[in-house]
């Protein structure tokens, strides 16, 4: 898939992104980020998103290096922390910081983790990753937990609009409207939270879509989000649920669209930062 920027002058600094990743959230333990980065790669993963949140950002850059995968074929996503984006200076700062601990001359994927809470930091965090982007420091930048009036109020001050706008999405919650926001703005949608952590997985619905399809659970509800467009990062630890994850782009759910749709129930797995102000 591609992902660019929509500016005054057309759409700019276009870059090839994988339209699945290893997410690596929740990998607190040392060296299970390591692990499942080295899993993945092996499996044929060739983008894996952290964030500076999640402390292991130099797992990931490890699990590169050890895996002997040329940097060109890996696509890596990460973000800048809430806490950090407070200004210009800081996300020049901690895009820095990040290249350091994952240990790359550049960041594929540079996401704003969510809105600055200060809403008067936003112009100004932005600019700081326009920096990075014409810096070369990162190919690409984008935005995370974004609603449709953050992204409206980007209009007033970007001088290049987000590239991808990363929100939770999975069959319980599938926001049709923030999706069509998103792209109107010429950005793609990540979906995160695929499997809505784990919560949802053994829902007699999904059981039953499952096993009219022959799949996994978990397989039905990650090729969903990937069939609706959305660039699609489940997590797991496990080199079998990894390998299981990866399968899934190959099983047809089409039959089953209605029954998947009918999900929608609005769950919230985590936070939601876009509904703040
Ligand atoms: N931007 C943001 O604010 C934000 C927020 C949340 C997540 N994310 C990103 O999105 C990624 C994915 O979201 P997530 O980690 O919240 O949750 P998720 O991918 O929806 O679900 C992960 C959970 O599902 C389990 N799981 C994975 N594959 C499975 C399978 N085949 N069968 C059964 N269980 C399975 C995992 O356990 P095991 O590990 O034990 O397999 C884990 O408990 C994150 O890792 C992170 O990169 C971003």
């Amino acid at each position: 898939m591609r992902i660019g920027h929509q500016s005054a002058k057309g759409v700019e600094y276009i870059h090839e992104i994988p339209s699945f990743g290893l997410g690596v959230f929740l990998m607190s333990e040392e060296g299970e980020c390591k692990s499942a980065c080295l899993s993945a790669l092996e499996a044929g993963y060739t983008h894996i998103d952290t964030a500076r949140a999640y402390s292991n950002e130099h797992e990931v850059g490890e699990a590169l290096k050890e895996s002997g995968v040329d940097r060109e074929e890996v696509f890596i996503t990460t973000k800048l922390r809430r806490m950090h984006a407070i200004g210009f200076d800081e996300v020049i700062e901690h895009c820095q910081k990040s290249l350091e601990l994952l240990d790359t001359e550049y960041i594929d994927l540079y996401l704003v983790h969510a809105p600055p809470e200060e809403i008067e930091h936003r112009a100004p965090v932005w600019k700081g990753m326009e920096h990075c982007l014409e810096q070369g420091w990162v190919k690409a930048i984008g935005v995370s937990n974004y609603g449709a009036h953050h992204l409206d109020a980007m209009q007033e001050y970007a001088t290049y609009l987000p590239s991808v706008n990363q929100i939770e999405i999975n069959p319980w919650l599938q926001r049709p409207e923030l999706r069509a926001a998103t792209e109107a703005i010429g950005a793609k949608v990540m979906a995160y939270s695929p499997l809505a952590r784990g919560h949802k997985l053994k829902e007699p619905e999904l059981i039953d879509v499952a096993s009219r399809l022959g799949c996994t659970p978990a397989q039905v509800a990650i090729k969903f989000c990937h069939d609706i467009g959305c660039i699609t990062i489940p997590k797991s630890s496990r080199s079998d649920r990894i390998t299981e994850n990866l399968a899934s782009l190959e099983i047809d759910i089409s039959s089953e669209m209605a029954a998947i749709m009918g999900m929608e129930c609005g769950y919230i797995s985590g936070w939601d930062p876009t509904s703040e102000p």
